[in-house]
């Protein structure tokens, strides 16, 4: 259905987020109302895979957006995946989980708050590419700035057993982690 992919970027005013179905709803409003603002004050980062062609521009009649186009705006990119990251702080009763140096007065975590891919795409590779994607992107992150882990929240069971497969481990409750030099050792085996 969807031939061609940009590269994954920041979302922007260029992308289609109406349509976009995953089929969890608090997902799809996250991306349709939300993760622009969030962007613009600063509490959390959205970045998608969009289509390379084109579509036209159509708002969901019930789904008022944040910060959406007009109604028969102008053709954009439609959104076939997206993931969202913040930097969090981990609560003190559960920093041994992290890390073993708990001295630390505090152990900051970069959270994989969102991802998602949409009911058209998924099955063939995109989330787990998403995935990659956004570790990657975690690590380079936490190289930059601090950061001992990446912690994800899985919003029901099938997306728990998704970040299982990728060899996250439990937290607590929804939430998984998993260390920034285990993810750093994962993505680049060389290094
Ligand atoms: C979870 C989700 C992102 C997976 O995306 P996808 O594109 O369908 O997954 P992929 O095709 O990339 O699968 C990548 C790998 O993960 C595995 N996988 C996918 N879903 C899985 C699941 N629920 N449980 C275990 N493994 C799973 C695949 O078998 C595949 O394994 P392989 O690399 O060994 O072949 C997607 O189904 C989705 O958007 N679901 C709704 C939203 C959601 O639950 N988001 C996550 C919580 S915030």
């Amino acid at each position: 259905m969807y031939a061609d992919f940009l590269p994954v970027c920041q979302l922007g005013d260029e992308h289609v987020v109406d349509g976009f179905d995953c089929g969890v709803l608090e997902l799809d409003r996250w991306l349709r109302r939300m993760a622009k603002a969030a962007g613009t004050i600063g509490t959390g980062t959205t970045f998608v895979l969009a289509s390379a062609e084109p579509v036209a521009d159509e708002p969901v009649a019930d789904e008022p957006v944040f910060d959406g186009p007009a109604a028969d705006g102008p053709a954009g990119l439609a959104v076939l995946g997206y993931y969202t990251l913040a930097v969090r702080a981990v609560e003190q009763d559960l920093r041994s989980r992290v890390v073993t140096d708990v001295l630390a007065s505090s152990v900051s975590v970069i959270q994989l708050v969102r991802l998602a891919v949409h009911c058209d795409a998924q099955g063939v590779g995109l989330g787990g590419e998403l995935l990659v994607e956004a570790l990657g992107r975690a690590v380079r992150a936490a190289d930059a700035i601090g950061a001992r882990a990446v912690v994800v929240e899985a919003t029901d069971e099938p997306a728990y057993r998704f970040y299982e497969h990728f060899g996250f481990e439990p937290l607590d409750g929804m939430r998984l982690f998993q260390r920034i030099d285990v993810l750093r050792a994962a993505l680049d085996p060389a290094a």
